[in-house]
């Protein structure tokens, strides 16, 4: 509906993407078209299947025809980190790349993003590489669920990508303490290890508390199938123990995990508001603009519920 305002394709168009392996469900071109259609912007936002294989051509392919920037998503973020020419700073704390915003050196010498060359586009581009997923996690729980992370006690399952950068991030954000639970041991145990050492504040365990906590967060992959069961085992953790949780998932709208903690009378909320603000803050970081949110939230929830 929204895309009936972009300006028409021409020769000007701009262009942003997505690579991802697969990328077919992937909901951020309604997202971010809707927000530079928002904007009055001439660019458009699209989605590519690139397989790991191709990943560093498909990032130098995307460079050489002067794009704005490119998401990317599974299986790329960890990959990416070296193929871009420099880190952002989000991206070297949370240790993967989700945007690469495109950048050429001007005249002057200064290395500037591409929105600023609107005529001739300098020959010598650089990809800068950013992570918008840890600011997209912490403003969802936030927003979504009216959290004050400072000082809170959470129940954080998984440690797959999704999983390492909730951690860092709640760290990052001075929760008292973490309780890590993931199928593979070894991996929780490893990412306890790194919070104690990047975080020492923070007391960081493997296991269920034996006590209630004010936040569970879902990072593993468990409720995306219709036949999964909650990631909570909760012949060891009660969910009346716990004040909210956060579903990382939004496809579908309510997992098991989230049906069984509303029924235990805590606050929820699912994965699109993380879907969302990384989104957002990935467009304010390739145009310089403020994102308009509400407009991307409606694109998000229509293309993803339908409503
Ligand atoms: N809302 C958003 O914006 C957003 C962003 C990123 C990710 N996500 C969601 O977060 C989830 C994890 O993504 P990811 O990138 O971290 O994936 P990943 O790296 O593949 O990690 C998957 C995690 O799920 C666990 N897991 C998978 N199958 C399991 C099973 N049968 N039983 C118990 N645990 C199981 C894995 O445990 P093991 O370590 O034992 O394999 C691991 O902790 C996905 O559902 C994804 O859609 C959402």
């Amino acid at each position: 509906m929204l895309e009936a305002f972009a300006q028409p394709l021409s020769a000007s168009t701009r262009y942003c993407a997505v690579f991802g392996h697969p990328i077919r469900h992937s909901a951020s071109p309604a997202l971010q078209n809707a927000g530079l259609a928002a904007l009055g912007l001439d660019w458009r936002y699209l989605a590519f299947e690139v397989h790991p294989d191709n990943l560093r051509e498909a990032i130098r392919g995307a460079q050489v025809m002067k794009f704005i920037g490119v998401n990317l998503t599974v299986p790329h973020k960890l990959l990416a980190m070296d193929m871009v020419d420099l880190l952002d700073e989000s991206a070297q704390t949370w240790g993967a790349v989700n945007t690469i915003r495109f950048e050429a050196r001007a005249k002057d010498g200064i290395w500037r993003p591409l929105r600023y060359f609107a005529e001739t586009v300098p020959s010598e581009i650089r990809a800068h590489g950013f992570n918008t997923d840890a600011v997209g996690l912490g403003r969802a729980l936030r927003e979504d669920l009216g959290m004050e992370l400072a000082g809170a006690k959470v129940v954080l399952l998984g440690a797959g990508g999704a999983g390492r950068v909730a951690a860092l991030k709640l760290a990052a954000e001075k929760v008292s303490q973490l309780f890590l639970v993931n199928r593979t041991l070894p991996k929780a145990e490893s990412l306890r290890d790194e919070i104690h050492q990047r975080f020492p504040e923070v007391k960081a365990a493997v296991g269920y508390p034996g006590q209630a906590v004010d936040l569970v967060v879902n990072a593993t992959s468990l409720g995306l199938k219709p036949e999964d069961t909650s990631p909570l085992d909760e012949s060891q953790f009660s969910l009346r123990q716990a004040r909210a949780v956060y579903d990382m998932i939004y496809r579908p709208a309510e997992t098991p995990l989230l049906r069984a903690a509303k029924g235990a009378g805590c606050r929820v909320a699912n994965g699109v508001g993380m879907l969302l603000y990384q989104g957002t803050e990935a467009l304010e970081i390739w145009t310089g603009r403020t994102a308009p949110v509400e407009v991307m939230r409606k694109a998000l929830l229509n293309n993803i519920y339908g409503t």
